[in-house]
């Protein structure tokens, strides 16, 4: 059954004239099993896991009062990113608040003002948006339980962000949980929707909790592609319907290795995972590539790196360039110093984060 969140109850009363603000900081999450095609709004086509990350993060604050005036814009915005005025955001953030108006009814009664800014530099080559779409989603739940008295359960509140981050952008949703996240109807996973995402931390081998993630920049120019038409290719794409079983059936495979601590198994599917998704890509109608001669300089280094040394260190990428460096807390000493060595040169400006599975999302007070 699917969930239906619009409730006009969630209306501020004309005596109320709240003024304040909420802030949230979320993390950004690599896909290990890959979303990539979709339907409906923003529903996905196959199941998928991530990585809930710690240090690539958005912070975002709104600040509201009661609007005024009556009548003009649905929804009463300004918004600024890093300090400055964003008006391309500020677009697609109001047509966001306005098309879930009729969950939450009471955006349109206030004027929010919203500062954002990102831990990691814009031109990282970073992808922001389940980040950004998380913290967005996560503070208008806070006006909601602070208004409202609801959502003072948990999980009520973190399932609803998820949903609503979903809307905004699909990966945000998983951004909610810490540790992993999964999202998408899948029968090996307890409670899990097309509508949000579940935590899956608490099943993970405790080396999977402290995995690390080196992000590599190889380019940190825009995409030439979008993410949203790169969804839309796959509507017509002549590999999709086999593509949709093989994510669900590598996320069978994925869950008793992610349970078990199966290295060699979960990096096996990490890798055929990020592959998968750009070899979609590249067989798209019409074709296109995102990867860089640099991203298969770095995969071809990693992977003599293990085959020489037996360590676990495998690869993924996200719908872009840029490498994610998957490898255990225990060897970190090792593949790090391989990593200065030998990749770290090959990136753009020598530029990468040390990054490593997060505690989630977290409510900044006072
Ligand atoms: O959430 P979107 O629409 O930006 O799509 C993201 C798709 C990938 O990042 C490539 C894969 C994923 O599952 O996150």
């Amino acid at each position: 059954m699917s969930l239906d969140y619009r409730n006009p109850k969630l209306i501020l009363d004309t005596s109320d004239h709240p003024q304040g603000s909420v802030t949230w900081v979320s993390p950004s999450n690599l896909a290990i099993v890959k979303y990539w095609g979709k339907h409906g709004r923003q529903l996905p086509r196959n199941p998928s896991i991530s990585l809930t990350l710690d240090h690539a993060a958005t912070t975002t604050t709104l600040h509201y009062h009661r609007r005024e005036e009556v009548g003009g814009e649905p929804v009463s915005l300004e918004l600024f990113f890093a300090g400055h005025p964003a008006p391309d955001f500020a677009r697609r953030i109001k047509a966001y608040l306005q098309s879930i108006l009729e969950i939450y009814p009471f955006l349109g009664q206030l004027h929010l003002v919203m500062h954002t800014d990102n831990s990691f530099p814009h031109s990282s080559g970073i992808a922001s948006s389940a980040s950004a779409m998380s913290a967005l989603t996560l503070g208008l739940c806070s006006l909601e339980r602070h208004f409202f008295d609801t959502l003072d359960d948990s999980s009520a509140f973190l399932q609803k962000a998820s949903y609503l981050a979903r809307l905004a952008s699909g990966s945000a949703s998983r951004s909610v949980y810490p540790w992993m996240a999964a999202w998408g109807q899948h029968g090996d996973i307890e409670g899990s929707s097309d509508e949000y995402a579940v935590p899956f931390g608490d099943r993970l081998h405790p080396s999977f909790r402290t995995i690390r993630n080196a992000i590599l920049i190889v380019s940190s120019g825009t995409k030439a592609v979008s993410s949203s038409a790169g969804h839309e290719l796959m509507d017509t794409h002549p590999y999709a319907p086999t593509r949709y079983i093989q994510a669900g059936q590598r996320l069978s495979r994925l869950i008793p290795a992610l349970e078990q601590g199966d290295w060699a198994t979960f990096g096996q599917i990490a890798e055929n995972e990020a592959l998968t998704l750009h070899a979609l890509m590249m067989a798209s109608n019409p074709s296109y590539i995102l990867m860089k001669p640099g991203s298969l300089a770095l995969i071809d280094r990693i992977r003599t790196f293990r085959q020489e040394t037996g360590y676990s260190v495998y690869f993924s990428l996200d719908a872009g360039p840029n490498l994610h460096v998957l490898y255990p807390e225990d060897q970190a000493e090792a593949v790090e110093a391989f990593l200065h060595q030998e990749c770290i040169p090959l990136c753009e400006e020598e530029y990468w984060i040390a990054d490593r599975a997060g505690e989630g999302p977290r409510e900044i007070i006072g």
